[in-house]
Protein backbone atom coordinates (compact mmCIF):
# COMPACT_ATOMS: atom_id res chain seq x y z
CA UNK A 1 0.00 0.00 0.00
CA UNK A 2 1.01 3.35 -0.75
CA UNK A 3 1.81 6.05 2.02
CA UNK A 4 -1.31 7.62 0.86
CA UNK A 5 -3.63 4.37 1.08
CA UNK A 6 -2.24 3.81 4.31
CA UNK A 7 -2.61 7.30 5.77
CA UNK A 8 -6.38 7.77 4.34
CA UNK A 9 -7.28 4.20 5.99
CA UNK A 10 -5.73 4.88 9.17
CA UNK A 11 -7.07 8.32 9.14
CA UNK A 12 -10.49 7.62 8.34
CA UNK A 13 -10.75 4.59 10.95
CA UNK A 14 -9.55 6.85 13.55
CA UNK A 15 -11.76 9.62 12.38
CA UNK A 16 -15.00 7.31 12.48
CA UNK A 17 -13.87 5.94 15.89
CA UNK A 18 -13.45 9.35 17.45
CA UNK A 19 -16.50 9.59 20.26
CA UNK A 20 -16.27 13.19 21.07
CA UNK A 21 -15.25 16.33 19.77
CA UNK A 22 -12.08 16.94 21.20
CA UNK A 23 -10.42 13.35 19.98
CA UNK A 24 -11.99 14.31 16.47
CA UNK A 25 -9.80 17.57 16.72
CA UNK A 26 -6.50 15.33 17.79
CA UNK A 27 -7.09 13.07 14.89
CA UNK A 28 -7.43 16.82 12.66
CA UNK A 29 -4.14 17.99 13.72
CA UNK A 30 -2.05 14.54 13.75
CA UNK A 31 -3.15 14.32 9.96
CA UNK A 32 -3.93 17.55 8.49
CA UNK A 33 -1.98 20.24 11.49
CA UNK A 34 1.69 21.68 10.66
CA UNK A 35 3.57 18.66 12.38
CA UNK A 36 0.68 16.31 10.98
CA UNK A 37 1.30 13.29 8.58
CA UNK A 38 -0.21 14.72 5.37
CA UNK A 39 1.49 18.04 6.03
CA UNK A 40 4.67 15.93 6.35
CA UNK A 41 3.61 14.49 2.99
CA UNK A 42 3.07 17.98 1.44
CA UNK A 43 6.77 18.96 2.34
CA UNK A 44 8.27 16.02 0.44
CA UNK A 45 7.00 17.66 -2.96
CA UNK A 46 9.51 19.97 -3.55
CA UNK A 47 12.04 17.34 -3.13
CA UNK A 48 10.44 15.61 -5.92
CA UNK A 49 11.55 15.61 -10.00
CA UNK A 50 9.02 17.43 -11.97
CA UNK A 51 6.92 14.38 -13.28
CA UNK A 52 7.06 13.17 -9.94
CA UNK A 53 5.52 16.03 -8.77
CA UNK A 54 2.74 16.55 -11.48
CA UNK A 55 1.06 13.14 -10.11
CA UNK A 56 1.55 13.38 -6.51
CA UNK A 57 0.35 16.94 -5.88
CA UNK A 58 -3.04 16.41 -7.13
CA UNK A 59 -3.32 13.45 -5.11
CA UNK A 60 -2.14 14.76 -2.07
CA UNK A 61 -4.43 17.34 -2.59
CA UNK A 62 -7.41 15.19 -3.12
CA UNK A 63 -6.49 13.18 -0.01
CA UNK A 64 -6.36 16.68 2.12
CA UNK A 65 -10.18 17.26 1.05
CA UNK A 66 -11.45 13.82 1.48
CA UNK A 67 -9.64 13.74 5.15
CA UNK A 68 -11.55 17.48 5.47
CA UNK A 69 -14.50 16.09 4.55
CA UNK A 70 -14.78 13.07 6.92
CA UNK A 71 -13.58 15.29 9.62
CA UNK A 72 -16.63 17.40 8.90
CA UNK A 73 -19.07 15.14 8.32
CA UNK A 74 -17.81 13.48 11.79
CA UNK A 75 -18.16 17.08 13.78
CA UNK A 76 -21.55 17.56 12.36
CA UNK A 77 -22.62 14.22 14.09
CA UNK A 78 -20.77 14.55 17.36
CA UNK A 79 -22.13 18.50 17.72
CA UNK A 80 -25.86 17.20 16.87
CA UNK A 81 -25.39 14.09 19.68
CA UNK A 82 -23.96 16.35 22.11
CA UNK A 83 -27.14 18.52 21.86
CA UNK A 84 -29.54 15.92 21.75
CA UNK A 85 -27.62 15.04 24.78
CA UNK A 86 -28.16 18.31 26.78
CA UNK A 87 -31.30 18.83 25.53
CA UNK A 88 -32.34 15.52 27.18
CA UNK A 89 -30.28 16.78 30.67
CA UNK A 90 -31.85 20.44 30.54
CA UNK A 91 -35.56 19.83 30.94
CA UNK A 92 -37.47 22.55 32.21
CA UNK A 93 -40.93 21.68 33.57
CA UNK A 94 -43.35 24.64 32.49
CA UNK A 95 -46.19 22.91 34.36
CA UNK A 96 -44.24 23.57 37.68
CA UNK A 97 -45.54 27.07 39.87
CA UNK A 98 -43.04 29.79 38.93
CA UNK A 99 -40.44 30.29 41.81
CA UNK A 100 -41.07 32.74 44.56
CA UNK A 101 -41.39 36.53 44.30
CA UNK A 102 -37.65 37.66 44.22
CA UNK A 103 -37.41 36.64 40.04
CA UNK A 104 -39.85 38.41 38.13
CA UNK A 105 -42.00 41.73 38.78
CA UNK A 106 -44.44 43.80 37.73
CA UNK A 107 -43.45 47.18 36.20
CA UNK A 108 -45.02 50.24 38.18
CA UNK A 109 -47.21 50.99 35.29
CA UNK A 110 -48.76 47.86 35.09
CA UNK A 111 -49.24 47.96 38.32
CA UNK A 112 -50.69 51.30 38.63
CA UNK A 113 -53.16 50.13 35.25
CA UNK A 114 -54.00 47.52 37.37
CA UNK A 115 -54.85 49.93 40.30
CA UNK A 116 -56.88 51.55 38.54
CA UNK A 117 -59.00 49.38 36.49
CA UNK A 118 -59.87 48.06 39.83
CA UNK A 119 -61.44 51.40 41.33
CA UNK A 120 -63.86 52.24 37.83
CA UNK A 121 -64.21 48.68 38.02
CA UNK A 122 -65.75 48.26 41.36
CA UNK A 123 -68.05 51.67 40.01
CA UNK A 124 -69.13 49.69 37.15
CA UNK A 125 -67.08 50.57 34.46
CA UNK A 126 -66.15 48.11 31.75
CA UNK A 127 -62.81 47.84 29.90
CA UNK A 128 -62.52 48.88 26.03
CA UNK A 129 -59.63 48.95 23.93
CA UNK A 130 -58.62 50.38 20.66
CA UNK A 131 -56.04 50.02 18.04
CA UNK A 132 -52.44 52.03 18.70
CA UNK A 133 -52.41 53.25 15.10
CA UNK A 134 -55.11 55.32 14.21
CA UNK A 135 -57.06 57.03 11.16
CA UNK A 136 -57.11 60.46 11.44
CA UNK A 137 -61.14 60.55 11.65
CA UNK A 138 -60.47 58.79 15.17
CA UNK A 139 -57.91 60.55 16.37
CA UNK A 140 -59.00 64.05 15.58
CA UNK A 141 -61.51 64.66 13.12
CA UNK A 142 -64.61 62.86 14.75
CA UNK A 143 -63.27 64.17 18.27
CA UNK A 144 -64.45 67.52 17.11
CA UNK A 145 -60.60 68.82 15.73
CA UNK A 146 -61.69 70.80 12.74
CA UNK A 147 -59.18 70.50 9.64
CA UNK A 148 -56.57 72.69 10.00
CA UNK A 149 -57.06 73.60 13.71
CA UNK A 150 -54.20 74.13 15.71
CA UNK A 151 -54.89 72.11 18.41
CA UNK A 152 -54.06 69.51 16.06
CA UNK A 153 -50.33 70.50 16.35
CA UNK A 154 -50.36 70.68 19.91
CA UNK A 155 -49.94 66.65 20.15
CA UNK A 156 -46.42 66.54 18.35
CA UNK A 157 -47.63 63.66 16.24
CA UNK A 158 -46.03 60.94 14.73
CA UNK A 159 -47.56 60.41 11.26
CA UNK A 160 -47.21 56.95 9.09
CA UNK A 161 -45.99 56.83 5.35
CA UNK A 162 -49.37 57.33 3.49
CA UNK A 163 -51.06 54.24 2.16
CA UNK A 164 -51.78 53.67 -1.27
CA UNK A 165 -54.91 56.00 -1.32
CA UNK A 166 -52.89 58.09 0.42
CA UNK A 167 -54.09 58.04 3.62
CA UNK A 168 -51.80 58.80 6.49
CA UNK A 169 -51.90 57.22 9.91
CA UNK A 170 -51.49 58.41 12.98
CA UNK A 171 -50.16 56.27 16.10
CA UNK A 172 -52.82 57.49 18.06
CA UNK A 173 -51.64 61.04 20.32
CA UNK A 174 -54.29 60.22 23.06
CA UNK A 175 -56.76 57.30 23.63
CA UNK A 176 -59.76 59.58 22.64
CA UNK A 177 -60.31 57.96 19.69
CA UNK A 178 -61.46 54.87 21.27
CA UNK A 179 -64.29 57.33 22.99
CA UNK A 180 -64.98 57.41 19.42
CA UNK A 181 -65.19 53.65 18.72
CA UNK A 182 -67.32 52.87 22.11
CA UNK A 183 -70.04 54.86 21.16
CA UNK A 184 -70.06 54.30 17.14
CA UNK A 185 -70.15 50.28 18.06
CA UNK A 186 -72.38 50.32 21.72
CA UNK A 187 -75.73 51.50 22.90
CA UNK A 188 -75.78 53.66 25.98
CA UNK A 189 -75.94 53.84 28.73
CA UNK A 190 -72.14 53.65 28.54
CA UNK A 191 -69.73 53.25 31.19
CA UNK A 192 -65.83 52.50 30.25
CA UNK A 193 -62.34 53.10 31.06
CA UNK A 194 -59.69 52.53 28.04
CA UNK A 195 -56.21 51.77 28.97
CA UNK A 196 -53.51 51.97 26.66
CA UNK A 197 -50.52 53.62 25.00
CA UNK A 198 -49.97 57.05 23.07
CA UNK A 199 -47.36 58.45 21.02
CA UNK A 200 -46.22 61.79 21.04
CA UNK A 201 -42.53 63.39 20.10
CA UNK A 202 -41.35 64.71 23.47
CA UNK A 203 -38.54 63.16 25.17
CA UNK A 204 -37.35 64.70 28.57
CA UNK A 205 -36.88 63.52 32.15
CA UNK A 206 -40.94 63.95 32.59
CA UNK A 207 -42.24 62.75 28.76
CA UNK A 208 -41.44 60.05 26.56
CA UNK A 209 -42.35 59.49 22.70
CA UNK A 210 -44.55 56.46 24.32
CA UNK A 211 -46.62 56.58 27.25
CA UNK A 212 -49.75 55.08 29.03
CA UNK A 213 -53.39 56.69 29.71
CA UNK A 214 -56.75 55.52 30.80
CA UNK A 215 -59.74 57.10 29.13
CA UNK A 216 -63.06 57.48 30.96
CA UNK A 217 -66.16 57.64 29.02
CA UNK A 218 -69.87 58.00 31.13
CA UNK A 219 -72.91 58.28 28.42
CA UNK A 220 -76.39 58.37 29.53
CA UNK A 221 -79.60 60.23 29.84
CA UNK A 222 -78.92 62.04 32.83
CA UNK A 223 -75.40 62.75 33.34
CA UNK A 224 -73.85 65.92 34.42
CA UNK A 225 -71.05 67.92 36.02
CA UNK A 226 -71.75 66.61 39.31
CA UNK A 227 -71.89 63.16 38.40
CA UNK A 228 -68.00 63.91 37.09
CA UNK A 229 -66.56 65.38 39.97
CA UNK A 230 -67.64 62.72 42.34
CA UNK A 231 -66.71 60.19 40.48
CA UNK A 232 -63.05 61.62 39.58
CA UNK A 233 -62.80 63.08 43.58
CA UNK A 234 -63.58 59.13 44.47
CA UNK A 235 -61.35 57.67 42.13
CA UNK A 236 -58.10 60.38 43.50
CA UNK A 237 -58.92 59.34 47.02
CA UNK A 238 -59.50 55.56 46.67
CA UNK A 239 -55.95 55.68 44.28
CA UNK A 240 -53.67 58.14 46.41
CA UNK A 241 -55.03 56.05 49.48
CA UNK A 242 -55.58 58.62 51.12
CA UNK A 243 -59.50 59.79 52.38
CA UNK A 244 -59.00 63.45 52.57
CA UNK A 245 -57.52 64.42 49.13
CA UNK A 246 -59.34 67.16 48.24
CA UNK A 247 -59.98 68.30 44.25
CA UNK A 248 -60.21 71.35 41.98
CA UNK A 249 -61.95 71.46 38.53
CA UNK A 250 -60.24 74.04 36.73
CA UNK A 251 -62.02 75.56 33.58
CA UNK A 252 -59.96 74.22 30.52
CA UNK A 253 -60.29 73.42 26.55
CA UNK A 254 -60.45 70.43 24.68
CA UNK A 255 -62.05 70.49 21.53
CA UNK A 256 -63.75 66.74 22.64
CA UNK A 257 -65.21 68.67 26.17
CA UNK A 258 -67.64 71.58 26.66
CA UNK A 259 -67.21 72.25 29.02
CA UNK A 260 -63.97 70.75 29.90
CA UNK A 261 -61.98 71.00 33.58
CA UNK A 262 -58.72 69.96 34.42
CA UNK A 263 -58.33 68.19 37.96
CA UNK A 264 -56.12 68.90 40.56
CA UNK A 265 -54.89 67.50 44.23
CA UNK A 266 -54.19 69.24 46.73
CA UNK A 267 -50.62 68.47 48.20
CA UNK A 268 -47.40 69.61 50.13
CA UNK A 269 -44.34 70.05 47.77
CA UNK A 270 -42.21 71.46 50.53
CA UNK A 271 -40.25 68.27 51.27
CA UNK A 272 -39.02 67.56 47.77
CA UNK A 273 -41.22 65.38 47.55
CA UNK A 274 -45.03 65.61 46.53
CA UNK A 275 -47.49 64.33 49.60
CA UNK A 276 -51.47 64.16 47.88
CA UNK A 277 -54.03 65.53 50.69
CA UNK A 278 -51.79 67.21 52.63
CA UNK A 279 -50.38 71.14 52.09
CA UNK A 280 -51.65 73.74 49.94
CA UNK A 281 -50.13 73.48 46.39
CA UNK A 282 -52.39 71.79 44.25
CA UNK A 283 -51.20 69.71 41.56
CA UNK A 284 -53.00 68.65 37.53
CA UNK A 285 -53.44 64.74 37.64
CA UNK A 286 -56.45 64.62 35.15
CA UNK A 287 -58.09 66.29 31.58
CA UNK A 288 -62.07 66.07 32.07
CA UNK A 289 -65.39 67.25 30.88
CA UNK A 290 -68.49 66.65 29.47
CA UNK A 291 -68.68 65.15 26.09
CA UNK A 292 -69.35 67.90 23.41
CA UNK A 293 -72.83 67.82 21.49
CA UNK A 294 -70.67 67.53 18.52
CA UNK A 295 -68.67 64.50 19.64
CA UNK A 296 -72.30 62.49 19.99
CA UNK A 297 -73.72 63.85 16.52
CA UNK A 298 -70.00 62.83 14.90
CA UNK A 299 -71.37 59.77 16.26
CA UNK A 300 -74.75 58.98 15.70
CA UNK A 301 -75.80 60.06 19.45
CA UNK A 302 -78.63 62.74 19.69
CA UNK A 303 -77.30 64.73 21.98
CA UNK A 304 -80.71 65.80 22.99
CA UNK A 305 -80.84 62.76 24.60
CA UNK A 306 -77.99 61.62 25.68
CA UNK A 307 -74.92 63.45 27.41
CA UNK A 308 -71.79 62.17 29.52
CA UNK A 309 -68.01 63.04 30.42
CA UNK A 310 -65.18 61.96 29.61
CA UNK A 311 -61.69 61.77 31.09
CA UNK A 312 -58.20 60.82 30.44
CA UNK A 313 -55.12 60.86 32.92
CA UNK A 314 -51.15 60.18 32.29
CA UNK A 315 -50.61 56.79 34.00
CA UNK A 316 -46.93 57.02 33.95
CA UNK A 317 -46.96 60.58 35.83
CA UNK A 318 -49.46 58.97 37.94
CA UNK A 319 -47.06 56.32 38.73
CA UNK A 320 -44.50 58.70 39.34
CA UNK A 321 -46.48 60.28 42.05
CA UNK A 322 -47.54 57.69 43.78
CA UNK A 323 -44.23 55.81 43.95
CA UNK A 324 -42.02 58.38 44.28
CA UNK A 325 -39.91 58.13 41.32
CA UNK A 326 -38.34 61.51 39.90
CA UNK A 327 -37.88 60.34 35.87
CA UNK A 328 -39.77 58.85 33.35
CA UNK A 329 -37.11 57.34 31.39
CA UNK A 330 -35.90 54.60 33.33
CA UNK A 331 -39.34 53.17 33.00
CA UNK A 332 -38.09 51.91 29.49
CA UNK A 333 -34.23 51.04 29.83
CA UNK A 334 -35.07 47.84 31.09
CA UNK A 335 -32.33 48.21 34.23
CA UNK A 336 -32.44 44.98 36.85
CA UNK A 337 -31.65 47.06 39.50
CA UNK A 338 -34.32 49.98 38.64
CA UNK A 339 -36.92 47.14 37.84
CA UNK A 340 -36.21 45.19 41.11
CA UNK A 341 -36.35 48.56 43.13
CA UNK A 342 -39.49 50.06 42.41
CA UNK A 343 -41.53 46.57 40.46
CA UNK A 344 -43.82 44.83 42.57
CA UNK A 345 -44.91 41.17 43.48
CA UNK A 346 -46.43 39.79 40.55
CA UNK A 347 -49.87 37.48 41.36
CA UNK A 348 -50.76 40.01 44.26
CA UNK A 349 -53.49 41.89 42.20
CA UNK A 350 -54.47 45.37 43.54
CA UNK A 351 -57.61 45.33 45.36
CA UNK A 352 -60.42 47.58 46.80
CA UNK A 353 -60.92 45.17 49.81
CA UNK A 354 -57.35 43.77 50.02
CA UNK A 355 -55.22 47.02 49.53
CA UNK A 356 -54.03 48.54 46.31
CA UNK A 357 -50.52 48.39 46.57
N1 LIG B 1 -57.34 63.32 25.51
C1 LIG B 1 -56.94 64.35 26.42
C2 LIG B 1 -55.39 64.42 26.42
O1 LIG B 1 -54.75 63.49 25.98
C3 LIG B 1 -57.41 64.08 27.82
C4 LIG B 1 -58.90 64.13 27.95
C5 LIG B 1 -59.68 63.00 27.79
C6 LIG B 1 -59.54 65.33 28.24
C7 LIG B 1 -61.06 63.04 27.91
C8 LIG B 1 -60.93 65.38 28.38
C9 LIG B 1 -61.67 64.24 28.20
O2 LIG B 1 -54.81 65.39 26.83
Amino acid sequence: MSDIETIEAEALSAIGGANDLATLDGVRVSELGKKGRVSALMKTLGGMDPEERKEMGPKLNALKNRLNDAIETRKTILEDEELDARLASEKADLSLPPRPYHTGGLHPVMQVFEEIEEIFGAMGFAVAEGPDIEDDFHNFTALNFPIGHPAREDHDTFFMTPDENGERKVLRTHTSPVQIRTMMNEKPPIRVIIPGRVYRNDWDATHTPMFHQVEGLVIDKVTHMGHLKGCLTDFARAFFEVDAVETRFRPHFFPFTEPSAEMDVKCDRSGGNVKIGQGDDWLEILGSGMVHPNVLRNCGLDPNEYQGFAFGMGVDRLAMLKYGMPDLRPYFESDMRWLSHYGFKPWLLPSLSGGLS
